[in-house]
């Protein structure tokens, strides 16, 4: 992986090489009624191989800032920068898995899906794409559906589809949006396990967002608390491997220190 040889100075970082660095980003949103401030002043780093949570409540911003790593929105204020370069617009080097169901195109197949993405995104010829999408459709479990339309799949299978073809473009940083918010909690619990051998085994970058304080320290290496709207950083977490493990002693503890931090955040009032 291309990483720029140079160390990290933001918030809650080891000295490790960056990937991704927010600089003072605020990001904004026209409004009938005036500038809506969604993020202020927002500065954190990913480093290659972590798996960083943004956790805050809902209206927080969370979304905005993962939509500003896509490319998809400029920052009003700061700079978003991929191993040293402002992100300026979408790549394939960041793919992105959404909450919304309907992220598929619905008139390809499952296969289709996905070996269109490797097509398009890196002008792969068809036999090499199809190949490595199988794979890894047979790697989220779905070998038997490849043929299958999306509208015939239940919400966990069409999120199983979106994160292969996510994985499957081998991007620099994988960006996740509350992937399993519209499923039930048994099939949640399942694909975050899932998610998490699959990041493991690759060694993916994720930046992940959510609202669940269980699912953050499931999936992630690190939390970023944030305030609710507008979005500013609160507070920071490390999450040693061996708090991961639902029922042990850290997990307990450390989602108790997150929620008494969540919880505790100022309501900041936006001008
Ligand atoms: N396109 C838009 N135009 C105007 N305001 C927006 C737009 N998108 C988001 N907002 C506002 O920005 C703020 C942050 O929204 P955002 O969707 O980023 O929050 P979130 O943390 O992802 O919330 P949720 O957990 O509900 O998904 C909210 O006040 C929202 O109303
Ligand atoms: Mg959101």
């Amino acid at each position: 992986m291309n990483v720029a040889p140079r160390l990290t100075g933001l918030v809650g970082d080891t000295a490790l090489p960056s990937l991704l660095e927010l600089d003072h980003v605020s990001i904004s949103y026209p409004t009938p009624d005036g500038i809506l401030t969604a993020v202020e002043d927002v500065s954190f780093s990913i480093a290659a191989g972590e798996r960083l949570v943004l956790l805050g409540p809902s209206g927080c911003g969370k979304s905005t800032l993962l939509r500003a790593v896509g490319g998809f929105l400029k920052p009003s204020a700061g700079e978003i920068r991929m191993n040293g370069r402002r992100i300026g617009a979408p790549g394939p080097d960041r793919m992105t898995v959404f909450q919304e169901f309907d992220q598929l195109l619905p008139w390809r197949t499952v296969l289709g899906n996905v070996r269109y993405a490797l097509e398009r995104g890196k002008s792969m010829p068809r036999r090499d794409a199809e190949a490595i999408a199988r794979r890894w459709l047979e790697r989220v479990g779905l070998k038997n559906f490849v043929d299958a339309f999306p509208h015939t799949l239940s919400g966990g299978m069409k999120q199983r589809v979106a994160i292969a073809r996510a994985f499957a473009l081998e991007p620099a940083l994988l960006l996740m949006d509350e992937p399993f918010a519209a499923l039930d909690a048994l099939t949640r619990r399942q694909m975050q396990d899932e998610l998490l051998k699959l990041c493991e085994e690759t060694g993916n970058t994720a930046l992940f967002v959510t609202h669940g304080i269980d699912e953050a320290i499931r999936v992630g290496t690190r939390i970023l608390a944030l305030t609710p709207h507008p979005g500013r950083l609160a507070a920071t977490f490390d999450v040693p491997p061996d708090t991961r493990a639902r029922g042990s002693s850290g997990f307990g503890e450390l989602e108790r220190r997150i929620q008494e931090t969540v919880f505790s955040a100022p309501e900041i009032d936006h001008v």
